[in-house]
C-alpha cells in the first residue's frame, strides 16, 4: 500500500508498505477514505516529539471504510463505513471506565502518562497511523463508530480529533453563562473552541494570534472579537484592558508547544529542547485570566518541564484544566449541534491534498502558506 512515511525532521515522503494485517482478533483493518494533517502532526514533523521513529507512519485524523475484522469483533463488519477517534484505547481498564479514554493503562507499553495515540510516535504507543491507504485498528468495537448516513465525509473526519478538541477546550473552561473567553490560537483547534465557547454561553469571545488570515477566518467563522499580537507591545496589558482591567474569566491555550511571542523561548524550547514546549501562549493565560478564573490547556507540550507561570496560577487562585482529548465523548453532543445546523466542521477546510503529494500538505500547513488552515488527505486520489 502506499503511506506517508517519516524520514527524519522536515522530511516525508510517500512509499510502499506491507498492508497491516489482524494482529488480534477485536483488530479491524480500514481502508482510508479521508485523513487530515493535525497541528499535532507539526510537532512530529519538527522533530519536537520524543522517540518519533525512521519509518513510521503518522496520522490520528481519518476514517474509512472497514475492509476487515478480527474474529471477536462484534460491532463492525466489512463495508461498514467508520470514523476512529484519535485515542487508541481499551475501553475498559480504571480510567476508560471513567471516561478518561486518552488516559487509558492498556495500550502504551512506553510510558504511563499518556495512552494511545495512532501515528504519534512511539511516546504514545508506537502505532501506525492513518495517513496511508490501510490502518489497523486496535479495539475495534470500543472506538470506531459507524458514520450517520447525514454526515459527510469531510465533517466526519474532523471530528476525531480537530473539532472535538476545539470542543473539549471549551468544556474545560468550564464557561458560565456572559463569560469572557479568551483563545489563544486561530488554527483549526483554536477555531473550534471559539465557536464552541459560544455553544456554551460565552458571553464575549476573543481569539488571539499572529497571522492576520486565521484571524480573518475566526471573525467570519466563529463570530469572534480578534487581536493580531504583533500589533501590541503587551498582550497581557491589552487582555486586561479588554476586560475592564479584571482579566478574562476563561482563557483557553490552543496555541501548544510550539508558540511565538518569545525569542527566547522559541531558541530555548523548539531548537535547544531544553522545555517541553514554549509556555508563551500559555503564560499568557495564565496572566490574562482573571484571578479565580479558569485555563485550559488543549495545546499539546511535551514530558519534560515548561518555564510555567506557576507561582502566578497559585496566586490568582486560577483553575488549570488539560488533557489529550478522549475524542468519542464529545461525539453525541456534536452530532446535535450539527444536526441543529449550529456547527459545520468543513467550513474551515483550506486544501484538499492526494496522499502521493502529502509533503507538500505538511510544507503549507507547517509554513503556514497559501492561507493555509486545515489540509486534508485524500488516499486513492
Ligand atoms: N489536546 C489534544 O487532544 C489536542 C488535539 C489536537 C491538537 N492539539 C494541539 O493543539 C494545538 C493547535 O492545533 P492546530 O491544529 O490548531 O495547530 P495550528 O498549528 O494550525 O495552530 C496553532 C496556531 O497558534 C498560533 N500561535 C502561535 N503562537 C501563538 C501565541 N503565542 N499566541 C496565540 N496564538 C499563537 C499559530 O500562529 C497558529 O495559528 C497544537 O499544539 C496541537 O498539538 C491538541
Ligand atoms: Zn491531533
Ligand atoms: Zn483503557
Amino acid at each position: 500500500m502506499r503511506a506517508m512515511v517519516y524520514r527524519g525532521p522536515y522530511k516525508i515522503r510517500v512509499e510502499e508498505k506491507d498492508v497491516p494485517r489482524i494482529e488480534h482478533p477485536n483488530d479491524a483493518i480500514v481502508r482510508v477514505t479521508l485523513a487530515a494533517i493535525c497541528g499535532s502532526d507539526l510537532h512530529l514533523y519538527h522533530g519536537m516529539m520524543p522517540d518519533t521513529r525512521i519509518g513510521t507512519t503518522f496520522g490520528h485524523e481519518f476514517i474509512g471504510v472497514v475492509e476487515e475484522v478480527g474474529s471477536s469483533v462484534q460491532r463492525l463488519t466489512r463495508g461498514d463505513r467508520v470514523m476512529v477517534p484519535f485515542n487508541v484505547y481499551c475501553g475498559s481498564c480504571y480510567f476508560c471506565a471513567r471516561g478518561l479514554y486518552s488516559n487509558c493503562h492498556n495500550v502504551n507499553p512506553n510510558a504511563t502518562a499518556v495512552g494511545g495515540i495512532y501515528g504519534y510516535s512511539h511516546t504514545t504507543g508506537g502505532y501506525d497511523g492513518g495517513q496511508a491507504e490501510y490502518v489497523r485498528v486496535p479495539f475495534a468495537d470500543v472506538g470506531p463508530q459507524i458514520i450517520p448516513d447525514w454526515m459527510s465525509d469531510e465533517d466526519a473526519v474532523l471530528l476525531t480529533d480537530a473539532v472535538a478538541t476545539g470542543y473539549f477546550g471549551a468544556q474545560l473552561g468550564e464557561i458560565a453563562e456572559g463569560d469572557t473567553v479568551v483563545v489563544l490560537g486561530a488554527g483549526p483547534v483554536g477555531l473550534y473552541a471559539a465557536r464552541s465557547a459560544w455553544l456554551m454561553g460565552a458571553g464575549r469571545v476573543i481569539v488571539i494570534d499572529h497571522l492576520d488570515y486565521r484571524l480573518a477566518k475566526a471573525r467570519d467563522f466563529a463570530y469572534a472579537e480578534t487581536l493580531n499580537f504583533t500589533e501590541v507591545d503587551d498582550v497581557v496589558v491589552w487582555m486586561k484592558k479588554a476586560t475592564d482591567y479584571l482579566g478574562a474569566d476563561v482563557v483557553i491555550d490552543a496555541a501548544g508547544a510550539e508558540a511565538d511571542g518569545s525569542f527566547v523561548q522559541q531558541v530555548t524550547s523548539t531548537k535547544l529542547k531544553l522545555q517541553g514546549g514554549s509556555p508563551v501562549a500559555l503564560n499568557w493565560a495564565i496572566d490574562g485570566a482573571r484571578k479565580g478564573g479558569t485555563v485550559a490547556v488543549v495545546g499539546a507540550y511535551g514530558p519534560i518541564f515548561s518555564a510555567v507561570k506557576f507561582g502566578d496560577a497559585l496566586n490568582k487562585g486560577l483553575t488549570l484544566r488539560m488533557n489529550q482529548t478522549p475524542v468519542k465523548r464529545q461525539w453525541p453532543r456534536l452530532f446535535e449541534h450539527m444536526q441543529n445546523g449550529y456547527l459545520k466542521p468543513s467550513d474551515i477546510v483550506s486544501h484538499r491534498i492526494p496522499l502521493e503529494h502529502i509533503a507538500d500538505g505538511y510544507h503549507l500547513f507547517s509554513a503556514k502558506l497559501d492561507d493555509c488552515i486545515k489540509v486534508l488527505i485524500e488516499p486513492g486520489a
